[in-house]
């Protein structure tokens, strides 16, 4: 396997239902993780990307949270459109999704 051009890290931490984090378990990570290898398959993006589910980034208010390197960027709050906009603008069009980003204050 060669390395990754970009590598797509998508939190799928649990937490007990009453922690004060929360988890981006309990606000939908699971299905952005599951979105986001229907587009590998559906566009063979396998090879060229990668994506893996992971526990805590850290951004767990913004949750569900998104980690791309090599650019480091932090999404967070991601629903299906959200996953489809980084496929298409930042993996393939190579240009970060500004308006997907967590706030500068929580990562950067
Ligand atoms: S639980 Fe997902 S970022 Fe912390």
């Amino acid at each position: 396997m060669g390395k990754p051009l970009k590598h797509v890290l998508v939190c799928t931490q649990t937490r007990p239902p009453d922690h004060p984090r929360g988890s981006c378990a309990a606000k939908g990570g699971m299905d952005v993780l599951q979105e986001f290898m229907r587009h590998f398959e559906q566009k063979q993006l396998w090879g060229r990307f990668a994506v893996t589910g992971c526990g805590c980034l850290g951004a767990c208010g913004n949750g569900p949270s998104v980690l791309v390197y090599p650019e480091g960027v932090m999404y967070g709050g991601l629903d299906k459109d959200g996953v489809a906009a980084i496929v298409e603008e930042h993996l393939l069009g190579d240009k970060p999704v500004e308006r997907l980003k967590v706030p500068a204050e929580v990562w950067g």
